[in-house]
């Protein structure tokens, strides 16, 4: 008699262990960091324990704590989680939940530099160069040689925090326009010194900062950037340069992978994402009533739409996999068993994934038993509007928020 339970995959590679430097994963499929909006205070909280928990207990190799700012001033958000003394219980706490669930514990830090909330931080925000920022309605300032000298052991002190913690990963943010992208970006960078102008100088910082948490951490735990292949528009960081800064982070020995993304939070939020553009919700959520005006105003323009591909960022990629031999993590768009599979044979060591885990945390554990093959998400983005509104969830099975 044939079983009727679905058949399991044993066989496929996506199921069989990675190496992440000295990190063994139990498979290819890491959740990315997506903002949780589940802090309060600056400090974790059991809710975001029990979030990522069940992407641990759902199957994936890995879940990524989202962006924890490495310093007060770097925060786009009043509550999320800064780096201090403070956070360690329940940064502790996060870690340990995830391994009971017999997942690794990653950490993404980062630094919004020039696009920094001033209503959060009550800082000006500073950045590569003094620019106006929309997102801040305000001029950043030039960071000073005390400002690199601070920030550089702002990110190692972070990363040092987070593996006292018992963080098994650490995932420094240099995508998605955060500072150490806008040093990579010459729409940020409009610096003279040796950290502006040429693309070696423009590479400068981010460099130093990863050698500074390499040294902090050790070699026990594994390092590695999320890296900007492309910003995706004229006068931003161009892919050839991505490659260029993948070389050299090979040639620096600091990190033992790179997670590939593109876009620019402030100009091209939709090319990291793609797919529909939750504006209506955006606009209903806004309390300010000039921001408000603002938003519809200027977001047409800002948040341009892109379609949604499968694998939205595979050719870009599939250049960085030519040009260097660190172990690459394929990320945007990975809805699919198949795709995954294809990215692996493409040479690609892991996949991250973040939209389709939201919708599901079980996910992976569904596709490894063999009950679905692919993600229901619609890439309608209205997960991150519900960041804003009490904490990230898929509204797709809620009656109320798709009636
Ligand atoms: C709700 C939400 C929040 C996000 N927050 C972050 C974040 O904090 N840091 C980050 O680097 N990327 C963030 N992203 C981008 C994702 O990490 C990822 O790059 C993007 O969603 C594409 O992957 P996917 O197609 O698998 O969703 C977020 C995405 C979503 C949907």
């Amino acid at each position: 008699m044939m079983s009727s339970s679905p058949p399991e995959r044993p066989n496929s590679p996506v199921f069989a262990p990675g190496a992440l430097g000295p990190l063994a994963l139990r498979n290819r499929i890491v959740k990315c960091g997506t903002n949780e909006g589940m802090a309060r205070k600056g400090l974790v909280t059991e809710r975001l324990v029990d979030w990522h928990r069940a992407f641990a207990e759902g199957g994936v190799a890995m879940t990524t704590l989202a962006y924890c700012a490495v310093s007060p001033e770097g925060r786009t958000f009043r509550d999320q989680v800064w780096m201090r003394k403070e956070a360690s219980p329940g940064l502790a706490d996060f870690a340990e939940a995830i391994h009971r669930a017999g997942a690794r514990a990653s950490i993404q830090l980062g630094h919004a530099g020039w696009f920094a909330n001033p209503r959060a931080t009550r800082e000006k925000p500073l950045g590569p160069s003094r620019q106006f920022s929309m997102h801040a309605q305000a001029f950043s300032r030039a960071m000073t040689a005390a400002d690199f000298g601070r920030l550089e052991h702002a990110f190692a002190d972070a990363a040092r925090l987070a593996v006292q913690c018992g963080f098994d990963a650490i995932e420094v943010h240099l995508g998605h326009g955060y500072l150490l992208s806008q040093f990579l970006s010459p729409y940020n960078n409009r610096r003279r010194d040796e950290y502006g102008g040429s693309l070696e100088n423009r590479a400068r910082f981010p460099r130093r900062v990863l050698a500074a948490v390499r040294e902090a951490i050790g070699r026990d735990v594994a390092l590695y950037p999320k890296l900007n292949m492309d910003d995706g528009f004229d006068g931003g960081l161009t892919l050839e340069e991505g490659v260029q800064v993948a070389r050299w982070l090979e040639q620096d020995g600091t990190v033992d992978a790179i997670q590939l993304t593109g876009g620019h939070t402030t100009r091209t939020p939709m090319y990291l994402l793609r797919g529909d553009v939750p504006l209506r919700d955006m606009i209903a959520d806004e309390r300010d009533p000039i921001r408000r005006l603002g938003l519809r105003v200027f977001a047409p323009r800002m948040l341009k739409p892109y379609a949604f591909q499968e694998a939205f960022f595979l050719p870009q990629a599939l250049e960085f996999r030519r040009a260097v031999r660190l172990p690459l993590m394929l990320l945007g768009g990975v809805t699919r068993l198949e795709t995954m599979e294809h990215a692996l044979e493409a040479g690609f060591d892991f996949v991250a994934v973040g939209r389709p885990l939201i919708h599901d945390p079980d996910w992976v554990r569904k596709l490894a038993a063999g009950e679905t093959t692919s993600s229901p998400c619609t890439h309608c983005n209205r997960c991150i509007v519900e960041m804003e509104r009490g904490g990230t969830r898929c509204v797709l099975d809620d009656p109320v928020a798709t009636a």
